[in-house]
């Protein structure tokens, strides 16, 4: 297993240029399933879970052929309808795959995903709405197997908002016979750029981005280009990066729009971030203040970026109260970040994080992607070598992160 071994302290300066959004690239991808003609999709990442679900894709009888920072994927004909266990629990987004080889097939049999480490993950919601569609559906032996001879468009209100439940039903309806409407439904950009991909191959899908959204269904979808959005998350990530050691560094090819939550929690701590067209520039404060933060789904802070966040309140001034309120259990950094020196106290869904705190390396372990990357941080700053351990779950969602970071000035070594 891969190890990085990071040396704290480098100050950090120069350009680094955001990739494409991991989580905008995952539905995309699921999208192709929905018509036999080729969709070309462009600035993907080059991350684990997009060559997942390459795979789980080809494992459908997808033909894919790589072009410069893109993909194009022609699923002339489906050559399975099941999204198989062994690849479903390496990445839970593969539950993507669902609603459209439904509404393509009439029947669809994907493994349950699992849950990981941030939470249990059910997908009840997910299927709540596609029965309401019409489907019939089973739990057997861990898999889900649904059948609709035609999905039918259906009033939908989430109980409470679920970024792919959204985009599953999404997907299912714009091949289902009449309208959908979703309430409650997930505003995230990534939802945004669903919608525009669905239109681009003749869907009619109205209010993405919104909490209520209309999908009038088609009786086939056409092929498409397609370039997906920045990665918010990659971003916010950089930034913090650049708030704890930065001396001046500029982020490229961003949607400064998309990321205003992040923007707003870190000015209010004291970090001065500027907007240039697609580039955000930023260096770290002389001083840090503390601010409390509640995560929440958009246009709330992001849940993923709150471990990114907690790295950062440790060497704030004053008491930081933060509050995650969307995954059941998403301080597992917690435990690593305390074994560098950091001082702070989980009460429930609560952590109390005092600064600042001199943090010093150690010997770590990931446990999820952004605990993997809010470790990282703390090892920028820590005196001393920070060795994180399981890194392949940092590499699951960052593209080429020891480069860029090494880029910048970073003292970032990957250990095979
Ligand atoms: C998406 O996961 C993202 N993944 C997650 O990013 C992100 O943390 C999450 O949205 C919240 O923003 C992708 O887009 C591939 P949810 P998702 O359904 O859709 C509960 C990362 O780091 N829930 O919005 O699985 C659920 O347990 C990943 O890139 C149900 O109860 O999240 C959670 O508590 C991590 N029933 C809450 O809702 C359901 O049917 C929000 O989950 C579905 C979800």
């Amino acid at each position: 297993m891969d190890k990085l071994r990071v040396a704290g302290g480098q100050r950090l300066s120069g350009r680094v240029a955001i990739a494409g959004a991991k989580n905008a690239a995952l539905p995309a991808l699921a999208a192709c399933l929905l018509t036999d003609e080729p969709v070309r999709l462009s600035n993907l990442p080059d991350v684990v879970d997009v060559r997942t679900m390459l795979r789980v894709l080809e494992q459908l009888g997808a033909q894919t052929t790589t072009l410069d920072g893109g993909v194009e994927v022609s699923i002339p004909d489906l050559a399975s309808h099941e999204a198989p266990y062994d690849l479903v629990r390496k990445m839970r987004a593969s539950v993507l795959v669902l609603g459209p080889i439904l509404a393509r097939e009439g029947r669809a049999r994907v493994s349950l995903p699992g849950g990981c480490a941030i939470g249990e993950r059910p997908i009840n919601l997910h299927i709540d709405g596609l029965t309401r569609m019409g489907a019939q559906i089973e739990i057997d032996s861990g898999y889900v197997e649904a059948r609709a001879d035609r999905l039918h468009g259906a009033e939908i209100a989430f109980p409470h908002k679920t970024v792919t439940g959204t985009e599953n039903l999404m997907m299912a309806a714009a091949l289902a016979e009449g309208t959908t409407v979703l309430r409650n439904a997930a505003q995230e950009p990534e939802i945004v750029d669903l919608a525009e991909l669905l239109c681009g191959m003749g869907a009619s899908v109205r209010g993405a981005g919104s909490d209520v959204i209309e999908i009038d269904g088609r009786g086939r979808l056409g092929g498409t280009e397609h370039r997906v959005i920045p990665d918010r998350i990659e971003t916010g990530t950089y930034l913090v990066a650049a708030a704890l050691m930065g001396d001046d560094v500029t982020l490229t090819g961003c949607r400064p729009d998309q990321v205003e939550p992040i923007l707003d929690q870190l000015r209010a701590t004291g970090v001065k971030v500027g907007v240039v067209g697609d580039a955000l520039t930023v260096s770290a404060p002389n001083r840090l203040t503390a601010r409390d933060l509640r995560t929440a789904p958009h246009p709330g802070f992001p849940t993923d970026m709150q471990a990114q966040y907690m790295a950062l309140m440790t060497q704030a001034h004053g008491t930081a109260v933060i509050t995650e309120t969307v995954f059941e259990h998403r301080f597992m950094h917690v435990a690593e970040l305390l074994r560098m020196g950091a001082d702070i106290r989980i009460d429930g869904h609560t952590a109390v994080v005092v600064g600042p705190r001199a943090l010093t390396g150690a010997q770590v372990m990931a446990t999820d992607l952004r605990a993997s990357a809010c470790l990282v941080l703390a090892a920028l700053v820590a005196a001393g070598t920070t060795t994180i351990n399981r890194i392949y779950h940092l590499d699951r969602g960052y593209e080429a992160i020891e480069t860029k970071l090494g880029a910048l000035g970073a003292s970032v070594e990957r250990i095979r």
